[in-house]
C-alpha cells in the first residue's frame, strides 16, 4: 500500500484482520452493485468503533491517502467504490442499534445497520421506520444518511433527511461531531446533521444518526391497477394524494418492464393483453384500509384492470413485479441508471419523450422507466449502452433540466453524474458547496471524485 507506512498504521488501529489488501477480498467491495462502476481499492479498513473511524482517518489525512466511505454498497452513482484507487473505509462493523426510544419514538443506529434490521428495531418497541427500499436487507443506515435515501414510502414519510434527528459524524481530520439527543425542538445553529445528509461521504463519515420512527401501520392492503395509457396512470398517482389519506407507496411501471420482470423469474403476466402501465398503490392504517382504497381506486380515470391483495404473501408477490425491476434490468447487462424528478405537471411528457432522446444518440439502446410516481420520481434505466458512454446520460438529463426537473431524486450525484450538477445548481450554489467543502475537508481526503465537479 502507498504511502509506505499506511497500511501498518492501519493494522495497528484495527487489527491486522481488518485490512484487507488481497485482490479477491477487496473486489467485492471495489465494483458498485450494478457492475457500471469498477475500480480498486488500495485497501479496504473495516474499524469495528467510532474512535476506530477516527484513528483511520488521521492516518490517512496524514499520509494524504482518499478514502471512500462504503456501507452496503447498494449505491447506484458510483459513488462509494474506489475508481481512483482510494481507501475503502467499510462501516459495515458498525452495526448496533444504541437505542431505541419508544417514549420519544426515536432510534440511535450506527452506520452499519441495516434498514432491515432498523424495521426489526422499530418493530420490537411497537414502531416503524419510515424509509423503505428494495435494498433492505442491504443498505444500511450510515449510506442512506449519506445519500439521503428515498425509497417507496416517501409519499407519506419523507425521505430520510425528514426522519434524521441528529448524527455522529467523522471528519477529516479525525475529530467527532456527535449531536444525538433527538430533541424535537433544537434550534442551536446550523443543521449539521442535514448537511451532512445528502453530502455522499464528501464532508464526513457518518458513524450513527439518531432517527424519528412513525407509528406503526399494520393493516396494510396492495392493489396493482393497470391501465390502458401511461399518463392515465401518472395521473391516478396524482389524484391518490389527494383522495386516499392511507396511501403508503404509488409505484409506476411501464408494460415492458413488468414483462421483463415476468420473463427472467418466470412470473406470470398479472393481467391479458392491453395494458400500457401498472399503479402499484399500498394502503396502510390502524384499521382495514381495504374499502378506502376500493373506493379510491374506483374513483380513478382509465383503470382497466385491479388486482388486490391483503394477505402478506399475496401483498409480497404483487410488490415482486415492481422490486424485482433492478434486478431484470441488470440481468440484460450494466445499466446506465439515471434517477430523475421532474414536477408533477411534467412526467407524463417526460415518459414519452425519454425513449425517442435515448433512440436519438444510441438507436442500440433500451431505455426503462418506472418509479415513483407520487414523487415524480422516474428511474430512467437504459441498457445496451457501453459504461463509459456517456451520450444518453447527457441527452436523458438535459430533457430533465429543460422541463424543469432534478437531475437526481434520491440516488445521490456520485461520480455518474457530476459532470451534470450544473444542470441543477448555479454557480453561486457551486461556489458555495466548495466552501464548505474547503472548510471541512481542506486537503480534500474525502471521497475526492464524488458529487462536486472539479472546480
Ligand atoms: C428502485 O426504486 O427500485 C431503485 O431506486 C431504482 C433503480 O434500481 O434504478
Ligand atoms: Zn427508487
Amino acid at each position: 500500500m502507498r504511502p509506505a507506512g499506511l497500511g501498518e498504521r492501519l493494522r495497528a488501529v484495527v487489527g491486522p484482520g481488518h485490512v484487507l489488501t488481497d485482490a479477491d477480498t477487496t473486489a467485492g467491495y471495489s465494483v458498485d452493485w450494478t457492475g457500471r462502476f469498477r475500480g480498486k481499492a488500495a485497501a479496504v479498513v473495516r474499524p469495528g468503533s467510532t474512535d476506530e473511524v477516527a484513528a483511520v482517518l488521521v492516518a490517512c489525512a496524514e499520509a494524504g491517502a482518499a478514502v471512500v466511505a462504503q456501507g452496503g454498497n447498494t449505491g447506484l452513482v458510483g459513488g462509494s467504490v474506489p475508481l481512483a484507487g482510494e481507501v475503502v473505509l467499510s462501516l459495515r462493523r458498525l452495526d448496533r442499534v444504541r437505542a431505541v426510544d419508544p417514549v420519544a419514538g426515536q432510534v440511535t443506529a450506527e452506520a452499519g445497520v441495516t434498514i432491515a434490521a432498523l424495521h426489526s428495531a422499530a418493530a420490537g418497541a411497537g414502531w416503524d421506520y419510515g424509509v423503505d427500499l428494495a435494498a433492505r436487507d442491504t443498505a444500511t443506515v450510515g449510506g442512506s444518511v449519506a445519500t439521503n435515501a428515498g425509497g417507496v414510502r416517501v409519499v407519506r414519510h419523507g425521505d430520510t433527511r425528514r426522519q434524521l434527528l441528529g448524527v455522529e459524524a467523522v471528519l477529516a481530520d479525525g475529530s467527532v461531531l456527535s449531536h444525538l439527543a433527538g430533541l424535537e425542538k433544537d434550534n442551536t445553529g446550523y443543521d449539521l446533521a442535514g448537511l451532512l445528509c445528502g453530502s455522499e461521504g464528501t464532508l464526513a463519515v457518518v458513524t450513527a444518526a439518531r432517527l424519528r420512527l412513525v407509528p406503526r401501520h399494520d393493516q396494510r392492503v396492495v392493489a396493482l391497477a393497470a391501465f390502458a395509457a401511461a399518463d392515465a396512470a401518472v395521473a391516478a398517482a396524482g389524484t391518490l394524494r389527494r383522495t386516499l389519506p392511507e396511501l403508503d407507496a404509488a409505484e409506476l411501471m411501464l408494460a415492458a418492464g413488468v414483462d421483463l420482470v415476468c420473463s427472467q423469474l418466470g412470473l406470470p403476466r398479472p393481467f391479458a393483453a392491453g395494458v400500457a402501465a401498472y399503479l402499484l398503490v399500498e394502503a396502510a392504517g390502524a384499521t382495514d384500509p381495504t374499502d378506502a382504497l376500493a373506493a379510491a381506486v374506483d374513483g380513478l380515470a382509465g383503470v382497466v384492470d385491479v388486482a388486490v391483495a391483503t394477505d402478506p404473501a399475496r401483498r409480497v408477490a404483487l410488490w415482486r413485479y415492481r422490486e424485482a425491476h433492478t434486478e431484470a434490468i441488470n440481468a440484460l447487462g450494466p445499466p446506465h441508471k439515471l434517477d430523475v424528478t421532474l414536477p408533477a405537471g411534467g412526467l407524463s411528457a417526460f415518459l414519452a419523450e425519454v425513449p425517442g432522446a435515448v433512440a436519438a444518440v444510441a438507436p442500440e439502446a433500451r431505455a426503462w422507466l418506472f418509479g415513483h410516481a407520487a414523487d415524480g420520481n422516474v428511474h430512467v434505466n437504459v441498457t445496451g449502452v457501453a459504461p463509459g458512454d456517456e451520450q444518453v446520460d447527457d441527452a436523458v438529463l438535459r430533457l430533465v433540466a429543460a422541463a424543469g426537473g432534478s437531475i437526481s431524486a434520491e440516488h445521490g450525484v456520485g461520480t455518474a453524474k457530476r459532470r451534470w450538477l450544473h444542470l441543477n445548481r448555479s454557480p453561486a450554489e457551486l461556489a458555495a458547496m466548495w466552501a464548505v467543502k474547503d472548510a471541512l475537508d481542506p486537503a480534500g481526503i474525502l471521497n475526492p471524485g464524488c458529487l462536486l465537479p472539479p472546480r
